[in-house]
């Protein structure tokens, strides 16, 4: 090999050095096409080795042509994968606004829902209650029969129950976690069941087709009325403040005798009557009353040893008296307007 050659060959070899130093400086798609044309254009340096390849001895001439195809293919190649780099960015020179407030990551927000559940939960916990929970997919039987509803009842109709296949069913309030509670242990129980029910309503303001109930059941020796009145009593005012009252009004339930309708005294006006209580002073929450005989029998307890009293509860309506809420759809609608006020 001649001298003359051999400087050549180092020559191509220092070139692609210089090519991959350059390549690793480059700050733009431009900056790419720049060193692309100094090296591959027409007048670039490597196309320069190319054109003088006819002067070079014949002998010679095979060895330096793949050398000089071999580096021509390893600079495109390398330009190539650089503009692929810049793709789809601007041209602009790149500059950093250090005066530009940062971007603000946007948190999770806890559903109102959520808050109020917990905080109910919370309080009873400090009275002293356990927290069960049940399947919301539920049996007939742990829904209606073992609650003293009979087969030909009309609550069956009345609850506007979701029915599955094989007597299953989307359970229409939380109370079978009741009985579930009951079938696994002996008095003295004292447990609330939060969770997810549904029933067959169309959606409007006061009305979802799921929504969440906390159930409360207390059996022991010796339990009365006046307990329940002064738990449901003690639990208003912890969640809503000392001025709080309660009332109940007669009603009918088949798991509880005697059965009671029972209303807060209104948060809005304190009860003195207005748009939101319909002037009456009292807002209206669910059901309680002592546990029928009845229901005893089906999960063995001793009527004649035990009484008990249990009650419902709308986790969605004591929300919507919480934060002034005036239509049970925002919960379920996630929107951010809503939610990122609480
Ligand atoms: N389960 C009843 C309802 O959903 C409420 C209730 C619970 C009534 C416990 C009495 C005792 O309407």
């Amino acid at each position: 090999m001649s001298d003359n050659l051999k400087t050549t060959l180092q020559d191509l070899e220092s070139i692609k050095e210089t090519v991959d130093s350059k390549l690793n400086e480059v700050k733009s798609a431009s900056e790419v096409e720049e060193l692309r044309i100094n090296y591959l254009g027409r007048k670039g340096e490597i196309t320069q080795y190319f054109k003088q390849l006819g002067k070079v001895a014949p002998e010679e001439r095979p060895k330096l042509g793949q050398a000089l195809n071999e580096l021509k293919s390893y600079v495109q190649g390398k330009i190539e994968h650089a503009k692929g780099a810049f793709d789809g960015e601007s041209e602009t020179e790149e500059y950093v606004d250090l005066t530009l407030p940062g971007a603000v990551q946007d948190i999770g927000y806890r559903n109102p829902l959520l808050q109020v559940l917990y905080e109910i939960k919370d309080i009873f916990a400090n009275m002293g209650f356990n927290i069960e929970t049940g399947p919301l997919v539920e049996t007939d039987y742990y829904n209606f029969e073992a609650l003293n509803v009979p087969a030909d009842h009309p609550s069956r109709d009345l609850q506007d129950t979701f029915y599955l296949e094989n007597d299953l069913l989307l359970r229409p309030h939380t109370s079978p976690v009741q009985i579930r509670t009951m079938e696994k242990q002996k008095p003295p129980v004292r447990i609330i069941a939060p969770g997810r029910c549904f029933r067959k309503d169309t959606p409007d303001a006061s009305h979802s087709p799921e929504f969440h109930q906390v159930e409360g059941l207390v059996v022991d020796k010796d339990i009365s009325l006046a307990q329940l009145k002064g738990t449901l009593l003690a639990f208003a005012r912890k969640l809503f403040g000392p001025g709080m009252q309660i009332r109940f009004r007669p009603s009918f339930f088949p798991f509880t005798e005697p059965s009671a309708e029972y209303d807060f005294s209104c948060v809005i006006c304190k009860g003195k009557g207005c748009r939101t209580c319909k002037y009456s002073g009292w807002l209206e929450i669910s059901g309680a009353g002592m546990v029928d005989p009845a229901v005893f029998g089906f999960v063995n307890y001793d009527p004649e040893e035990y009484t008990g009293f249990a009650w419902g509860m709308g986790v969605e309506r004591i929300a919507m008296m919480k934060y002034q809420i005036d239509d049970i759809r925002h919960f379920y609608e996630n929107d951010m307007r809503f939610l990122t006020q609480f």
